[in-house]
C-alpha cells in the first residue's frame, strides 16, 4: 500500500469537497484518494488553526500542505498576504491549487518541493502539520532547516501528537528554538518556536 506522501499516478481519483468553518472563517478544500486529508480536516490541523496568531505577519510558508487547509485558512485570515504552500505529493499540490481557486485567493500558490528544496525566499512564519509517517528524519529535517527560511523574529508553528514525539522534539531542538506549548488537547500539542 502506498503512503499518502508517495506519488501514485495509478491511484483512481475520487475528488471530494469539504466545507469548513474555523472561528468566523468559512472555506472549502478538495481531497482525494492518496492524500492526507481524504476524510476531511484533521483534528490536529483544526487545533493549530484555531490557536495560531498571525497578527502583523506578512509572509507564510505551509510545509507539507496536503490539500491546503492551513495555507488556505491563513491566506483568508491575513487578507491575501503572501502564502506559499509546498508538498512532495503532486496530487496534494493540485488539490491545494484547486482550493486556492475555489476560495478566490489571490496571493497564495502551492508547488512541489521536497522539504525546502524549491524554496528561495524567507518567511515571517512557517507552519506545519509534519509528515510523521515519512519518518523522524524527515520531520526533524523540516524542523531543523526551518530556521534558514525564517525572517528575523520569525516563528515556526507545529502541531504534533504527544505520542508522536512532541516532548522529545521540544528537547531535541532546544539548542535552536525556544518552544512554547500554545495548547494541548486530545493528545495534540500546538508548538510555537522562536529561533534562539
Ligand atoms: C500530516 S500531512 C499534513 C497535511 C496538511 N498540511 C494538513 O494539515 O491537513 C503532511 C504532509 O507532508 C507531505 N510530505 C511528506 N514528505 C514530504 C517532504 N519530504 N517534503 C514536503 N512535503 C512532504 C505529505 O505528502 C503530507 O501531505
Amino acid at each position: 500500500m502506498n503512503q499518502y506522501f508517495e506519488n501514485n499516478e495509478k491511484l483512481k481519483s475520487n475528488i471530494t469537497k469539504y466545507d469548513v468553518k474555523i472561528k468566523n472563517t468559512n472555506f472549502s478544500f478538495y481531497t482525494d484518494k492518496g492524500v492526507f486529508n481524504k476524510k476531511g480536516l484533521d483534528y490536529g490541523t483544526r487545533l493549530l488553526l484555531e490557536n495560531i496568531n498571525i497578527d502583523n505577519r506578512r509572509t507564510f510558508l505551509d510545509v507539507g500542505c496536503g490539500c491546503g487547509p492551513i495555507g488556505i485558512y491563513i491566506a483568508i485570515q491575513s487578507n491575501n498576504n503572501k502564502v506559499d504552500m509546498i508538498d512532495i505529493n503532486e496530487r496534494a499540490v493540485k488539490l491545494s491549487n484547486m482550493g486556492i481557486k475555489i476560495n478566490k485567493i489571490k496571493n497564495a500558490k502551492a508547488f512541489i518541493s521536497d522539504m525546502y528544496l524549491n524554496i528561495k525566499s524567507k518567511y515571517d512564519m512557517i507552519i506545519t502539520n509534519p509528515p510523521i509517517h515519512a519518518g523522524k528524519n524527515v520531520v526533524y529535517d523540516i524542523v531543523r532547516n526551518a530556521k534558514e527560511y525564517l525572517n528575523y523574529n520569525g516563528e515556526l508553528w507545529i502541531v504534533i501528537r504527544k505520542d508522536q514525539g512532541a516532548k522529545s522534539l521540544i528537547n531535541d531542538f532546544s539548542n535552536i528554538y525556544e518552544f512554547e506549548i500554545v495548547i494541548k488537547d486530545k493528545g495534540f500539542y500546538v508548538l510555537k518556536g522562536h529561533i534562539k
